[in-house]
């Protein structure tokens, strides 16, 4: 099921696909909240960590939305790579059904014309079930990775497992929709990966849940000292599974400044108006004739205009 990738660049997508000229423009479900956090991990990791380098990875990454913004914290000698479907088929049925509830016209095309509007190469493109990663991917070789394929439990719960096996140590993982109505099985999955496989959560906001396997004792303290510097991210702690849980709201969050597209936006058209009728164009009246109309009685003029005019 997996398919290669056939390169293409800025130069040589196809021009009907979507040309964003701003990160606004590219359809997902990727919220300012999420924004800052995923901002702020992946900086933290470099700050704590300047010369250690970890590989990114997303799992279902759409028309690329999240995965253009994950990509601007790439480092030299770091590989990101995206796993999707796109327009291959599912591997089961209600796997099926899930993409064409939610994703009907999606393509690797759009995903491709979308992503070299922000950045100049394609990050390593895996076209396959996710099921498929931790045969792409190398062991313990990722510093962040992200759950956002498919949100059916057994997927997902295959998800945790591949991702527990990518991560290095201390790497972070973010899930997506762990707490929404219309997918229970990614909440069953990532709460039973927290009470029976040792993920340990660090901080959710209303869509995601971010943790690590490692320890998150550093990691939450310094994620506490940067939120109380937020006035727009109201938070609290609470204690769940014998840890210290954040939680953040964030219907106020200011996102942080976004992805720059190369795009620039079409030169808006400015109407012409028609130009008010000058002199030149005003109907000629001849020296004799206005001189007939200042010395003749009215009357006369009036008869000598009725004639012209008939
Ligand atoms: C919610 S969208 C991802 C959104 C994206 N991360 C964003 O922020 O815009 C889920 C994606 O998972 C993909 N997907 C669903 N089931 C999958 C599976 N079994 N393997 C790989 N990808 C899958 C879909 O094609 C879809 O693009």
């Amino acid at each position: 099921m997996a398919q290669t990738s056939t390169p293409v660049t800025g130069e040589t997508a196809d021009a009907a696909l979507p040309r964003p000229t701003r990160f606004a423009d590219v359809k997902g479900w990727f919220w300012p909240v999420d924004q800052l956090l995923f901002d702020w991990f992946l900086s933290h990791q470099r700050d704590t960590d300047p010369d250690g380098r970890g590989d990114l990875l997303e799992l279902g990454a759409y028309l690329g939305k999240s995965a253009i913004f994950t990509a601007r914290h790439l480092r030299e000698g770091e590989r990101f790579t995206v796993c999707d479907l796109w327009d291959s088929p599912a591997p089961d049925d209600s796997n099926s059904a899930e993409m064409d509830r939610s994703y009907a016209t999606l393509t690797r095309r759009a995903f491709e014309a979308n992503y070299l509007s922000f950045h100049d190469e394609l990050p390593t493109m895996v076209q396959a079930p996710t099921s498929v990663i931790t045969s792409r991917v190398e062991a313990a070789s990722c510093r962040f990775v992200h759950v956002d394929a498919s949100h059916l439990y057994e997927h997902v719960h295959g998800d945790i497992e591949a991702a527990k096996a990518l991560l290095r140590p201390g790497g972070i993982v973010s899930f997506d929709d762990f707490r929404a109505e219309h997918c229970p099985g990614v909440s069953a999955a990532v709460w039973g990966a927290v009470a029976t496989a040792g993920l340990k959560p660090i901080v959710i906001t209303g869509t995601k849940l971010y943790g690590t396997w490692g320890d998150p004792a550093p990691v939450r303290e310094a994620l506490l000292v940067w939120l109380e510097s937020r006035t727009d991210l109201w938070h609290g702690v609470e204690e769940v599974a014998g840890l210290p849980l954040i939680r953040i709201k964030g219907t106020k969050a200011e996102a942080p400044a976004p992805p720059k597209s190369r795009h620039r936006p079409a030169p808006v058209a400015v109407p012409v108006p028609a130009p008010e009728p000058g002199p030149a164009s005003r109907p000629r009246t001849s020296p004799s004739r206005r001189l007939a109309k200042d010395l003749l009685p009215p009357i006369v003029t009036r008869a000598l205009r009725s004639r012209r005019g008939a």
